[in-house]
């Protein structure tokens, strides 16, 4: 079996619908679609004045966030309420993780309280792809960012601002920028540009901070920013992930803003209904400067509102996939 084929198989079921949500490799272009087509329907509940609806009632979702988080965190807990879901944040910190237990058993207890659905944030890539393959049946578990790996849900709410912006994606020039090397983001934004039909994705950056074989990923490579901008709608600029960096990889980060920090002056570069995006947390005149993450084109706080609906959608499509499988499971063991 491919990868790809192994990640389908894991995340999706027979039948093709969502019951997990670890990675967008192996997911084609009409399920990309269907989530974001679910997340669109969501916005409006964000706009009530009682913000529910009933998907999950009666369901509980366990966020286990084992590295720092504000928007992911925050944004999974507001969805899952928002679908009337219980929700338990566990404090990674005072719990029996930091005690000695093992990731295995800390679940196994989380199981036994009838959880429905694990949102998991972990440093080590493949932690939540391990959980899904020995969780017990009929529980969710979705990927809120796992080392260098993959952040699907960070990406999709990005498709969301892209595509309420821009309203298509084919023709469409998308830049990413900045540290691309230790980047969960750019690997997931990447393969879902490319899956909905982006016409280039290009990214920027100094070789140091490129993976050897970033091509392979489906994007070009620019390593001079005002010439990578040419031509370019949307601009994702990247934080520099020092927690994850090994070694001298950049003389100063003020050299690293004086080369690659988007400014008024550089943005000029890319057309002038350019958006500017960045998945947060941002560091003023380190990556961005203020006047443009604050300015017109920017359009980083909207990302933020959309991680809501696009995590509504995900939860949700992927209770309905577990619920669907496991009345085909019981309707086969009744034959
Ligand atoms: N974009 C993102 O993952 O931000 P947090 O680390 O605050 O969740």
């Amino acid at each position: 079996m491919t990868t790809e084929e192994s990640a389908r198989a894991l995340q999706l079921t027979p039948d093709g619908q969502l019951r997990h949500f670890l990675t967008l490799d192996g997911l084609d272009q009409s399920l990309l679609t269907q989530i974001l087509d679910t997340a669109d329907s969501f916005i409006e509940v964000g706009e009530r004045r009682i913000k529910k609806v009933p998907l999950l009632r009666g369901r509980t979702v366990v966020n286990l966030f084992f590295e720092s988080s504000t928007r992911t965190r925050s944004t999974f807990e507001l969805a899952a309420k928002r679908l009337s879901a219980d929700v338990l944040n566990l404090d990674i910190s005072t719990s029996a993780t930091s005690k000695g237990e093992s990731l295995s058993d800390t679940l196994l207890n989380l199981e036994a309280m009838a959880s429905d659905m694990f949102v998991v944030r972990h440093s080590r890539s493949g932690a939540p792809h391990f959980i899904a393959e020995s969780v017990t049946p009929g529980v969710a578990i979705i990927n809120a960012g796992d080392g260098r790996h993959a952040h699907p849900t960070q990406a999709m709410l990005d498709m969301l601002t892209i595509r309420q912006h821009k309203q298509r994606f084919d023709g469409l020039k998308v830049a990413i920028v900045g540290d691309i090397l230790h980047s969960r983001v750019a690997r997931s934004q990447i393969r879902a540009l490319n899956t909905l039909g982006a016409e280039e994705v290009r990214v920027i950056g100094p070789s140091t901070l490129l993976p050897r074989d970033v091509e392979s990923l489906g994007c070009r490579v620019e390593y001079d920013l005002k010439a990578g901008l040419k031509d370019i709608d949307v601009i994702i600029m990247l934080r520099l992930q020092r927690e994850r960096m090994e070694g001298a990889l950049l003389p100063s980060e003020r050299e690293f803003y004086k080369v690659y920090g988007l400014n008024t002056d550089k943005l000029a570069y890319a057309k002038p209904d350019a958006i500017v995006m960045h998945p947060g947390p941002i560091n003023r005149g380190v990556e961005i400067e203020s006047a443009v993450a604050d300015g017109p084109q920017s359009v980083i706080l909207n990302q933020v509102t959309n991680g809501i609906a696009i995590r509504m959608a995900v939860m949700s499509m992927a209770m309905s996939g577990q619920l669907a499988q496991r009345a085909a499971t019981e309707a086969e063991a009744r034959v």
